[in-house]
């Protein structure tokens, strides 16, 4: 194995599965020398982590790579630039990347980072092209390993990948694959390891996370496998681990073991993101969706009761095929009814392959924009009344970095608001209560109060 210093630069897009299987990435290339670079300029490698959800997500990925080549151009004469395009888009359309830009010297889909090394010397070795897009997740995660490299006291962990719920606008059933669990030994070794090297919040990522099922420690087979709840009651146990999120969870499979989970463990943060996509029972149907807007307030309602503190966020698409104005009001009530501590929109972007994309009845793209534009205007109204919400209020933060002006620190609130205090350097990596006393719409200040709630 070579350990020559090579430069390595990763530029990823998309959502925070991505970001979890950049850092992976990382982890296997590092014993091959490269280290990470912010700039392009000058690398040895390149990976474009690329996400396919949106088209215009998918059109980035093409212009990027247009920027690229004058820098592989500069760089042939001292040793030249691989260029890798990893992530969705990668599965989704890896040949037709390396037809309409020959630039790229190798593809890779998510489930097979662990194959990098090989790749690379592979399209070393002739002078152009590797393709690697199989469905092999269970191989990914053992080979990936436990043994991660940090910055910070928060990070990702993926328990779950893949999708089979099929949604009528989404691609990430195709550029996933089906839906897998981590074995739950695999997932507590590698958050044991992350809380001794100093995290002290775990977010447990999958595109579908509250499905996850995952194959019970070792030698309780006949246990059956573990739902969500009881993994995340298991990781509050982990020494160290303070604070414990997860996303992206579907209405489906919010079970009352997962919503007990936020009554009885005081670790995982009272801070939910369900996404609905749509207050329209019809619209919600076409989706293919397989619940009613009631279904979905009636699990709002029920997180509420049990724990009172819970503050809820959620995704939107506006302008699906078919959507009327009577569809696009029921949206909006539905958005007043759940009132949202945050909420993402979109406008329906058409996807190839999906259902969505086949259906005749598509929405004018005048019509989408102002639709968001009001349901946006909403949204806001609802994010800064929250935030203003806090002011008067005691929040524990986990102070994550210095601030911008000298003596500020700045951490995050249990509703992952940024805080600014002014405050004491050694207080980064742990917890402390904060009176709040400004709002923003992005971010809160005040004052620590008292003394800090547990060490780093
Ligand atoms: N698994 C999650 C969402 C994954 S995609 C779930 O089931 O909710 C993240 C978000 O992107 C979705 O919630 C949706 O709001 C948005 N999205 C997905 N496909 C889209 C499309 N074709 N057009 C517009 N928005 C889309
Ligand atoms: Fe896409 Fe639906 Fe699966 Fe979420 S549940 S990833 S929106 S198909
Ligand atoms: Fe995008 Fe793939 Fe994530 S399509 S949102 S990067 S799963």
């Amino acid at each position: 194995m070579s350990t020559t210093r090579k430069r390595l630069f990763i530029k990823t897009y998309g959502c925070q599965m991505n970001v979890y299987d950049s850092e992976r990435m990382k982890d296997v290339l590092t014993p091959l020398g490269y280290e990470s670079s912010d700039t392009p300029d000058g690398a040895d490698l390149v990976i474009l982590n690329t996400c396919h959800i949106r088209e215009k997500a998918a059109e980035k990925v093409y212009s990027e790579l247009g920027r690229l080549r004058p820098l592989k151009d500069e760089k042939a004469a001292s040793g030249g630039m691989t260029i890798a395009v990893a992530g969705c888009v990668a599965q989704a359309e890896g040949a037709e990347i390396m037809r309409r830009a020959p630039v790229v010297d190798l593809v890779v889909g998510p489930q097979t980072y662990h194959k990098l090394p090989e790749l690379i010397a592979q399209a070393h070795r002739a002078k152009g092209e590797a393709l690697d897009t199989e469905f092999e997740v269970e191989d990914k995660f053992d080979k990936l390993g436990s043994d991660r490299q940090v910055e910070g006291y928060s990070a990702f962990v993926t328990v779950q990948e893949g999708c089979d719920k099929f949604c009528t606008f989404c691609v990430v059933p195709y550029t996933r694959g089906a839906e897998w669990s981590r074995p739950v030994d695999q997932i507590i070794a590698e958050i044991r390891a992350l809380a001794a090297k100093g995290i002290r919040e775990v977010t447990l990522l999958g595109q579908n996370v509250n499905a996850f099922h995952g194959a019970p420690p070792s030698g309780r087979e006949a246990d059956g496998a573990w739902g969500l709840g009881q993994l995340v009651r298991h990781v509050a146990l982990i020494g160290g681990i303070e604070r414990i999120r997860f996303t992206t969870s579907h209405p489906r499979d919010m079970d009352e073991d997962l919503i007990q989970a936020f009554a009885d463990t005081p670790k995982l943060m009272p801070y939910f993101h369900l996404p609905v996509q749509s207050g329209s029972d019809t619209i919600l149907k076409a989706m293919n969706r397989q619940h009613v807007a009631a279904d979905y307030l009636a699990t709002i309602a029920r997180l509420r009761e049990v724990r009172p503190d819970i503050a809820i966020s959620g995704d939107m698409i506006v302008g699906f095929p078919g959507e009327t104005d009577a569809d696009f009001e029921a949206t909006m009530e539905l958005v007043r009814q759940v009132n949202y501590a945050s909420c993402f929109s979109f406008k329906y972007s058409k996807r190839p392959g999906t259902p969505g994309a086949a259906m005749f009845n598509q929405i004018d793209e005048g019509v989408k924009s102002q639709r968001l534009a009001a349901l946006q205007a909403l949204l806001d109204s609802q994010q800064v009344a929250f935030n203003e919400s806090m002011i008067g209020k005691t929040l524990p933060v986990l102070f994550e970095k210095p601030g911008r002006l000298d003596g500020q620190l700045h951490g995050r609130s249990p509703y992952l608001q940024s805080v600014h205090v002014d405050g004491p350097a050694e207080l980064i990596g742990q917890i402390a209560e904060v009176a709040i006393e400004t709002a923003s719409r992005n971010a809160l200040s005040g004052r620590l109060v008292g003394t800090k709630r547990s060490a780093a």
